[in-house]
């Protein structure tokens, strides 16, 4: 069996063990403090602060994804299944549903896991203030309790219409919780930073920032390689670093590549510079299509400043070299195609730098204009 998964929270065998921030995200969590935890993405911010929760004696977690939310509704009915899976005990559940009776929810029991499910009614839900009704029952499930709140993706609830609003009533209701550690994750870094550093946001200094970065790379390297060996690959450091470099110490991507290596080589294998290769090969293939839809978009400048940043890096992206090398007249024109690149989610810019959300999207625009097509 594949020992390698990406693109979701992994646990249990397939996560590799972080004690120093585990050690620190515990601390902070059995004092109370609220925490936003900040990282690039696909870096492990939810599967270290789910996994860490879990092993914490005595705590329960409510663990809330917003990813994705566009209504209250939705906003709700994320609280709701994070709810049913937090408090299974039928008591509870039955308070639970009566507590949102004016959201005309609805009971039904998951299929595949056979646990029950809370959905409210999207009609009924469409004022701000049925979140109102979802913090209360938040807050009667924590309150007097060893438990810690996680809203994962909470930059999302600013695509809801009237999104500020309801973060803002967030704040107010979470300042009565003080006993309860409220984490706040998100993937958008920018959206993130308006809503806990801009002193005009409500949830303005009111949690303490916890940075999750690489993992080091020595643990890195005896966890990935353990995953090889059991199926009888072997992986040295030497290759190993190659991932690294190339998928820039990410962990979502370094398993993305380790995905495609395991499906290219066999049990009794090394792990080499060519097995490599194939693996790109093997995502190239599978995403060409994505890939070639992402660079049809673009206008002609845009895919330049693209391949160029792709050739040279995006530290430097208005130097004369880059202007050269990407044929466009002036620094202006560069910055407008850098715009249009990050807000197509192509790439984005950290610390002054611009880098590719992919690095396996990076690799292929390098190569298309080696090919020169
Ligand atoms: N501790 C870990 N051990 C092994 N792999 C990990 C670890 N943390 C993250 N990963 C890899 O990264 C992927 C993404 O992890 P996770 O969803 O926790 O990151 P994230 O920072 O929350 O991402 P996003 O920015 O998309 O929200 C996982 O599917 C896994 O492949
Ligand atoms: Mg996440």
């Amino acid at each position: 069996m594949n020992p390698f998964k990406y693109g979701c929270i992994v646990d249990g065998g397939y996560f590799c063990a972080r004690p120093k921030l585990a050690k620190q995200l515990s601390d902070y969590i059995a004092s109370g403090q609220n925490l936003v935890v900040q990282g690039e993405r696909r870096i492990g911010k939810s599967s270290l602060v789910t996994n860490t929760i879990a092993k914490i004696r005595g705590y329960r977690m409510l663990y809330v994804d917003f990813m994705d939310v566009r209504t209250v509704a939705d906003v709700c009915n994320q609280i709701a299944d994070a709810l049913a899976r937090f408090e299974a005990e039928d008591s509870f559940f039955k308070r639970t549903v009566a507590m949102l009776s004016h959201l005309r929810p609805t009971v039904t029991v998951d299929a595949m896991t056979g646990m029950p499910t809370i959905s409210v009614d999207s009609r009924a839900a469409q004022d701000t203030s049925s979140v109102n009704t979802m913090l209360n029952a938040i807050a009667d499930h924590v309150k007097g309790r060893k438990a810690c709140v996680v809203f994962d993706e909470f930059q999302d609830i600013l695509e809801v219409r009237d999104g500020k609003r309801i973060i803002a009533m967030m704040r107010s209701k979470i300042q009565f919780l003080s006993d309860t550690p409220f984490i706040f994750l998100g993937s958008a870094r920018n959206a993130m930073l308006d809503i806990f550093m801009s002193p005009k946001s409500p949830f303005y200094k009111s949690a303490t920032v916890f940075d999750v970065n690489p993992i080091p790379d020595e643990d890195f390297y005896r966890f990935i390689s353990g995953r090889f060996k059991t199926g009888g690959r072997r992986l040295s450091r030497d290759v190993f670093a190659k991932m690294l470099a190339f998928a820039r110490r990410t962990p979502g991507d370094v398993q993305e590549y380790c995905d495609a290596v395991w499906q290219v080589t066999s049990s009794g294998d090394e792990v080499t510079d060519g097995s490599l290769e194939l693996a790109l090969r093997r995502i190239f293939e599978r995403e060409s299509s994505s890939f070639s839809a992402f660079a049809r978009r673009l206008t002609d400048i845009q895919f330049r400043v693209l391949r160029t940043l792709a050739v040279l890096g995006g530290e430097h992206p208005l130097s004369g070299e880059f202007l050269r090398m990407a044929d466009v007249a002036n620094s202006a024109s560069v910055k407008r195609a850098l715009n249009a690149l990050s807000a197509a989610d192509l790439i984005y810019n950290i610390g002054g730098e611009y880098k590719f959300v992919s690095p396996f999207f990076r690799e292929w625009v390098r190569r298309i204009k080696a090919r020169g097509n």
